[in-house]
């Protein structure tokens, strides 16, 4: 990476699809590139800008289904999503400086603009291809609406590109008896003129394979691009690009083709230049001048399910549009979090919900400093693991770190009246933490933040030896009768832990921005920026009265967290299917995973309705579950042998004593699911709303258990 002064850097994460709030996937991805974002800042010159922008990913056919199934527009859905980004971007310290939309006119302009250089550059061609469309529904369906049976295993219900039973590929016309799932009825083929970006051309082939060289990327992403592109000889499997829908569709309307919009994946990373230029205007800056500054440095953060967006399309696009777009300079890409060894799933429960997390009081940096200490700059998944979590922010953030300063204060304090000694800057301990700064800083550039935490918590671990050794808690007894050598040995060792701190500080500055702005009021600094690893507390520097800096974590919390989490899901019905929209795999290549396909189906077939065994319930019995806030534990007469048991998140609404006697709907084909407290038999149906509020439904009365609802 060459760096020319003044250096401008532009830095972006993944546009998340605006179809759902936040989920943790999302909050990972943002905390770590807010770390490194927040180390160049505090390594930039007066005249080197940095900027670091995001936005809402609106369009394409789920989003616009999914608005539709709600009564809403896709506008007014994209604007409801919108409004839950602040929270959790400023709850968890992400350090956007923009938050834009692809739908804003700059996307829209940009878009148009580079289309049509392509355009002009003969890269985009047009062919009429046959594909799915829904009589019904008059659309074209992407793969992924169209169910059938297997073509190898004839397992049914298989979606329109790979099966889940067999794992075969297939095209969706090779499907036996294919059917919508929005509308149920039987697709018929249709012609219709799509456009293409010509990524197969030579001329995009031979730069990629150019772009790639240098080792600029991770070696695995590296890898998997050259077998894309093809080694050395072989033919590439390069395909040219779908670029366009047909209406109905949400999406931006290609230039002088009436009815044709951009496929969603085209305008979803111009939003990175659009979020820029939204930016930029603010301060009266153009896009133009700052893209054709020598000094530009353009980094992508991304999750390992796109890489095929960003390594191929997205750099060609930018290079064959011309000065003065900027081909990226790099993109980073991480793997995905896993919970306990499990994918995150919605319908499971399993995950945590950034949004839940800061109700409940969790503290952000918790979990900013958990990943951090597990993030590298490799594409490998991260395992979130409750126990691991407590004890690595319990004994090694709060235990060592924080604990320095909360040791060596109140001797400070009490003896010395908060003001340093003369001469301690230069002692053994401090000196060495103070020669890794270059190292520890160099990890953090490098996105080893994992190893950079190592590494500070081993120097904790240094300081709290030290401390140890030197007792100074033995001198400060007998404080009173202290010879003057002694009373600068005491004062010397509080020194010498509190520079330590405060250069521990700096180190972790990057991933824990609040508690060390707290640090260093404390210490009474200014802010710092890695320079200041050179410059050490002043002899004789007075600092200020220590609070405590940070909480242990109550184990207790996490286990709310989790409940609280399985609450929701059954509220929300557990039922949502996963939303990982990355349609027209076909294409895209990467994303033909199964589990990708279990897609955010909107509408469901009459079929898909039938799998739901409904049967009104009496409850029997009803309480409360001990340590539990939000499950009541219900006994339903399904008018089976025996009773069901069923977990419900409705303590907040109800009394047990109310519910004794009621009838309820019931889900009785649910699969049973192990929780904390229990088995859960079974699910009962309440409404709930955006507002407080969970209302049970009620059959009329007459109706006997176990009667099929349908
Ligand atoms: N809208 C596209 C991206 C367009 S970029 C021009 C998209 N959206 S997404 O909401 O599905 O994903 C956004 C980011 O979150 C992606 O980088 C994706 O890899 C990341 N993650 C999604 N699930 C994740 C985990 N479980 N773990 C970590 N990151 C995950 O793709
Ligand atoms: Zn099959």
């Amino acid at each position: 990476m060459s760096q020319i002064s003044p250096r401008k850097l532009f830095i972006t994460t993944a546009l998340p699809y605006a179809n759902g709030v936040f989920h943790i996937g999302h909050i990972m991805e943002y905390i770590q590139a807010d770390i490194w974002v927040r180390h160049q800042r505090m390594q930039l010159g007066e005249d080197d800008r940095l900027y670091f922008v995001g936005a809402d990913d609106v369009h394409g056919a789920p989003i616009m289904l999914k608005a539709e199934a709600e009564g809403l527009t896709p506008q007014e859905l994209v604007v409801k999503i919108a409004a839950t980004r602040p929270k959790c971007l400023n709850g968890f310290h992400i350090s956007f400086d923009h938050w834009h939309s692809t739908d804003s006119p700059e996307n829209v302009a940009l878009s148009r603009d580079i289309y049509q250089r392509l355009k002009k550059g003969g890269l985009i061609s047009n062919k009429t291809i046959e594909q799915f469309f829904d009589p019904v529904k008059n659309m074209f369906l992407p793969d992924r609406y169209i169910k059938g049976e297997c073509p190898r295993c004839h397992a049914p219900d298989q979606y329109g590109d790979a099966c889940e039973h067999c794992g075969a590929v297939y095209n969706a016309t090779e499907l036996i008896s294919p059917y919508s799932t929005l509308s149920s009825a039987a697709p018929i083929l249709k012609q219709s003129e799509h456009y293409f970006f010509r990524l197969s051309d030579p001329r995009c082939l031979e730069f990629l394979r150019d772009w790639i060289k240098g080792g600029r990327l991770q070696s695995e992403v590296e890898n998997k691009i050259r077998e894309w592109l093809g080694k050395d000889g072989e033919e590439s499997k390069i395909v040219d690009w779908d670029i366009s829908r047909d209406a109905p569709y949400f999406g931006i309307e290609i230039p002088d083709a009436p009815g044709k919009y951009f496929y969603v994946w085209l305008d979803a990373p111009i939003g990175y230049l659009a979020s820029l230029k939204a930016r930029l205007m603010q301060e009266g800056l153009t896009l133009e001048d700052f893209l054709s500054d020598p000094g530009i440095e353009q980094y992508h953060f991304i999750g390992k399910d796109i890489v095929y967006f960003h390594t191929l399309f997205w750099p060609a696009m930018l290079k064959f549009s011309g000065a003065p777009y900027h081909v990226p300079d790099n993109v980073f890409v991480h793997g995905f979090i896993t919970f306990s060894g499990e994918k995150m799933s919605k319908s499971r429960g399993t995950g945590i919900s950034p949004e839940l997390y800061l109700d409940l009081g969790l503290n952000p940096e918790w979990l900013r400093y958990y990943l951090a200490a597990k993030l590298n700059d490799r594409v490998e998944d991260l395992d979130f693991n409750p126990d691991d979590f407590v004890a690595r922010v319990n004994s090694d953030l709060i235990g060592k770190y924080v604990n320095i300063a909360s040791r060596a204060a109140p001797f400070l304090k009490k003896h010395f009246d908060n003001k340093l000694g003369q001469d301690f800057a230069g002692l053994p301990v401090v000196r060495e933490i103070r020669e890794e700064a270059q190292t520890i800083i160099g990890l953090i550039n490098k996105r080893q933040f994992s190893q950079a935490v190592r590494g500070i918590m081993e120097f904790a671990d240094q300081v709290n030896a030290y401390w140890d050794q030197q007792a100074p808690w033995v001198l400060a007894k007998r404080f009173d009768v202290l010879s003057e050598a002694e009373r600068t040995l005491l004062h010397n060792t509080c020194s010498v832990a509190l520079e330590a701190f405060r250069l521990l500080s700096l180190y972790l500055k990057p991933i824990l921005p609040r508690l060390v702005t707290d640090a260093e009021r404390f210490l009474n600094i200014a802010p710092m920026c890695w320079r200041d690893a050179q410059a050490p507390l002043a002899a004789g520097h007075v600092i200020n009265e220590y609070q405590h800096l940070m909480k242990r974590i109550d184990p207790k919390q996490i286990d709310q967290l989790l409940e609280a989490q399985q609450a929701t899901m059954e509220q929300a019905g557990g039922e949502a299917k996963e939303k990982t929209e990355k349609q027209n795999s076909s294409r895209g290549g990467e994303k033909k995973t199964a589990e990708a396909k279990t897609a955010g189906v909107t509408t469901i077939s009459a079929d898909d309705f039938a799998k739901i065994d409904l049967r009104v319930g009496r409850i029997i019995h009803a309480e409360a579950v001990e340590g539990a806030d939000k499950l009541l534990k219900i006994m339903v007469d399904l008018g089976e042998e025996k009773p069901r048991t069923v977990f419900a998140g409705i303590k907040s609404a109800y009394r047990p004593e109310q519910l004794i006697g009621r009838l309820t709907p019931v889900v009785a084909n649910l699969a049973p699911r192990k929780m904390k407290f229990g088995v859960s038999e079974g699910m009962v149906l309440a409404a709930s709303g955006s507002e407080l509020g969970i209302y049970l439904l009620q059959p009329d009365s007459g109706a006997q258990p176990g009667m099929k609802i349908k």
